[in-house]
């Protein structure tokens, strides 16, 4: 089949790539020359394991084609995918002005029939809105073109986004016709995933019932964190017991600094603006969010009770991004963690990977370290942020002659706590004992 990807953002990319890589021809169209052009040459505007490799390809074989004007492309598709994004507006709503303008310029150019389908997140309802726009721009062209309107939510994840867009647990559908139904079954034919259909609103809320319940594990055992911290108990092994029962599971109660990321904030914001606007309030999901607003506030308040004073205090701030494989810096813990250090007048010295050159932009003053080593080179303190690999295989017995102090703080609870208190480093995780007792 032929299909547009309007957008070419991380979901539009990666879901044209997918497309691209089962056999259709993918056309993908950006507004932004800049990105057109370095696309067109394999270069991607954001990190994501094997994704410029298999670009390559799909650019190399022709299923995958790059264009600036939907126009030029639009009567050869029948299916056009909405990938643009819906960044949070001051009051948490999604703005929609891109999803929008995207309708507009498809109501202004089709001349048969499309599959029109919203992939980009989406509050509830935006499906009649959009099939409003499009119906609106065809009657000032006095056209009567029949479409259909469907969500098709995406659930990828950062860092491994390739491996959940070729090889999704399930596809949501939400179409009200015969004809979209079959013309999503087709598309998704070589796909071997289950297939869930729906209407149009019930897609849009299992994307974000999805993320929402998603973020309430992780803020359910973050907040349990804080209780295990002041009694002794080990979170970790807590979660491990708990996610042996198949109801719970074991994912996404990992214990940390809180979550962060494009998707999770952003879509939490969304959710609870549409909960106030209907009065009908998510109470559950307003606590879930503010565990996470304070989560790396009372870590932080940890730190410095552990270290008596932040002032003028060496601080190593080992990963930046807001979670491993991935150059994505959005609502990241290391930038309130930066900014809790500034205001404390301690010094910073911060190392990740990947997400350096962004915080940089933010954060211009602190010092950078090109290794792990580097930057816990005299610190007082060090403060795991994310868990990369190589902060993790840090050698620690060797890390302790460069310290000034062995101090660790593992936002992440990536090390293991008895190894560090054996080799004489007072570390101190997130809801695990300071002093281990099991050892
Ligand atoms: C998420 C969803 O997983 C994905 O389905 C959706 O499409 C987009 O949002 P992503 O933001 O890439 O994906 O990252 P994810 O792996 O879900 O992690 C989100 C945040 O939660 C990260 O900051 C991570 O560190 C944190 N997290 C995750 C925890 O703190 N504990 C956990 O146990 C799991």
């Amino acid at each position: 089949m032929n299909i547009a990807v309007i957008g070419a953002g991380y979901v539009g990319t990666t879901t044209g790539v997918a497309f691209a890589n089962y056999g259709h021809k993918v056309f993908v169209i950006e507004q932004d020359q800049e990105k057109l052009k370095k696309l067109r040459k394999s270069i991607l505007p954001f990190y994501e394991e094997g994704m410029e490799e298999l670009l390559k390809k799909l650019i190399a074989n022709g299923n995958l084609l790059f264009s600036h004007h939907l126009e030029e492309i639009i009567d050869q598709c029948e299916i056009l995918f909405i990938t643009v994004g819906t960044p949070s507006l001051p009051n948490g709503e999604a703005d929609l002005s891109y999803v929008e303008e995207a309708a507009r310029q498809i109501g202004r150019w089709m001349n048969e029939y499309k599959g029109i389908v919203i992939k980009s997140t989406v509050p509830i309802g935006t499906g009649e809105k959009i099939n409003k726009i499009i119906k609106a721009e065809l009657k000032k062209r006095n056209e009567e073109i029949s479409f259909d309107l469907i969500s098709n939510p995406e659930f990828l994840r950062e860092g491994k986004a390739l491996q959940d867009a070729l090889y999704p647990e399930r596809i949501v559908i939400g179409c009200e016709t015969e004809k979209a139904q079959k013309v999503m079954k087709e598309l998704y034919k070589e796909f071997n995933s289950p297939i869930v259909f729906t209407t149009i609103k019930d897609a849009e809320m299992i994307k974000y019932a999805s993320n929402a319940f998603l973020a309430t594990k992780i803020s359910f055992i973050n907040e349990l964190a804080r209780l295990c911290d002041k009694i002794g108990v080990n979170v970790i092994q807590v979660a491990k017991g708990m996610g042996l029962d198949s109801r719970i599971g074991p994912q996404f109660l990992q214990a940390g600094i809180g979550y962060g990321g494009s998707c999770f904030p952003k879509d939490i914001k969304a959710l609870l603006a549409l909960a106030t606007a209907e009065k009908t309030p998510l109470q559950i999901l307003q606590a879930v969010s503010d565990v996470n607003q304070t989560q790396t506030q009372w870590f932080m308040e940890k730190v410095k009770k552990a270290l008596g004073t932040l002032t003028d205090k060496r601080i190593a701030v080992l990963g930046l991004t807001f979670k491993p494989q991935t150059d994505d810096i959005r609502e990241a813990s290391s930038l309130k963690i930066i900014h809790y250090l500034l205001q404390n007048n301690a010094y910073i010295t911060a190392y990740d990977p990947q997400g350096t050159e962004h915080v940089k932009k933010i954060y211009p003053t602190i010092s950078y370290a090109k290794t792990p080593l580097e930057a816990l080179k005299e610190a007082d303190a060090v403060l795991i942020v994310t868990e990369w690999k190589e902060i993790i295989e840090i050698d620690w017995q060797k890390a302790k002659n460069i310290l000034s102090q062995p101090f660790v703080f593992d936002g992440r609870n990536c090390l293991n706590s008895s190894a560090m208190h054996k080799l004489g480093y007072h570390y101190e995780g997130v809801g695990i004992p300071s002093i281990d007792e099991s050892t």
